[in-house]
């Protein structure tokens, strides 16, 4: 449910979006949804600006992105900032890219306090630079107690990594004898991924009109609802998350079985 109603009605209320804000089951809200922000590019090359500035736009739209979701009483955003092959962009991007992860994650640390979000990384944060990696740890440290949403920022993200790296860990096991191959099940794996504690989307959400996963979830996503969206990450708002939302509310999940009714 919505943790204030009061807070909620506030923030959601618009004249131009109340036809969408009638629809929304507010009791039936995606517990985890994850987000491939894409389109900062195309979004600064439209203006004729620097890739820099469409990052820099994108952060705007993930603050709005983060509070709509608490108000909403999402239990985990998991968002995808920077993949294991974005390492192959130019290396001013990149860097670019690793000192705005920084220098915002210190810059909304208060927001991320106020809205009791805790900060969970997906990743492998050795190869960042260190004050990209210091300044996680310090997010990951500060807001560790915090009860409300869970905010999951993979950077330097890479499912076939992570796939992989959980394979190492469980046949290491095997390799001492500490495990027998029978034991090893779906939700075992499932502990050794970097998303142990948060578990499997409900919804994924892509923006840019993309359509493909880029090495994103690809365990975690088996039965996982996907939403495209034609905006560009920098116009993504609470509106667009609405929308999706309200798109995964229309949807019927099976996992394999078959439809209520249906089944005589
Ligand atoms: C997504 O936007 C942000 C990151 C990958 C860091 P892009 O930078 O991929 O934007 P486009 O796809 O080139 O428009
Ligand atoms: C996926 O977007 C990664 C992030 C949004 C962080 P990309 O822009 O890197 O994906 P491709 O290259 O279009 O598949
Ligand atoms: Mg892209």
């Amino acid at each position: 449910m919505i943790p204030n109603e009061d807070a909620f009605k506030q923030y959601f209320s618009d004249t131009d979006h109340a036809l969408l804000m009638e629809q929304l089951r507010t009791d039936q809200i995606p517990r985890h949804i994850a987000i491939v922000m894409d389109g900062n590019g195309r979004w600064a090359k439209a203006r004729g600006e620097s890739r820099s500035f469409g990052h820099a736009a994108g952060v705007e739209a993930l603050r709005e992105v983060i509070t709509a979701a608490v108000r909403l009483g999402v239990g985990a955003l998991t968002v995808y900032a920077f993949s294991t092959e974005n390492w192959n962009r130019p290396q001013e991007e990149v860097d670019l890219l690793m000192s705005l992860f920084a220098t915002t994650l210190i810059k909304e640390l208060p927001l991320l306090m106020r809205e009791n979000v805790r900060l969970v990384y997906l990743g492998d944060m050795e190869a960042l630079p260190i004050e990209t990696k210091e300044t996680f740890e310090q997010g990951l440290s500060e807001t560790n107690n915090n009860t409300g949403m869970v905010l999951a920022v993979a950077v330097n993200y890479g499912s076939r990594a992570e796939i992989l790296r959980a394979v190492r860990q469980i046949s290491d096991l095997c390799c001492e004898g500490k495990l027998s191959s029978s034991e090893i099940t779906a939700d075992m794996f499932s502990r050794y991924l970097y998303t142990a504690e948060i578990g499997d989307p409900d919804l994924l959400i892509r923006t840019s009109g993309e359509k493909r996963l880029s090495n994103f979830l690809l365990w975690q996503c088996a039965y996982t609802e996907f939403y495209f969206d034609e905006v560009l990450w920098p116009d993504f708002n609470r509106w667009n998350l609405i929308q999706a939302i309200l798109t995964f509310q229309h949807r019927e999940r099976r996992f394999g079985g078959v439809k209520d009714g249906l089944s005589e």
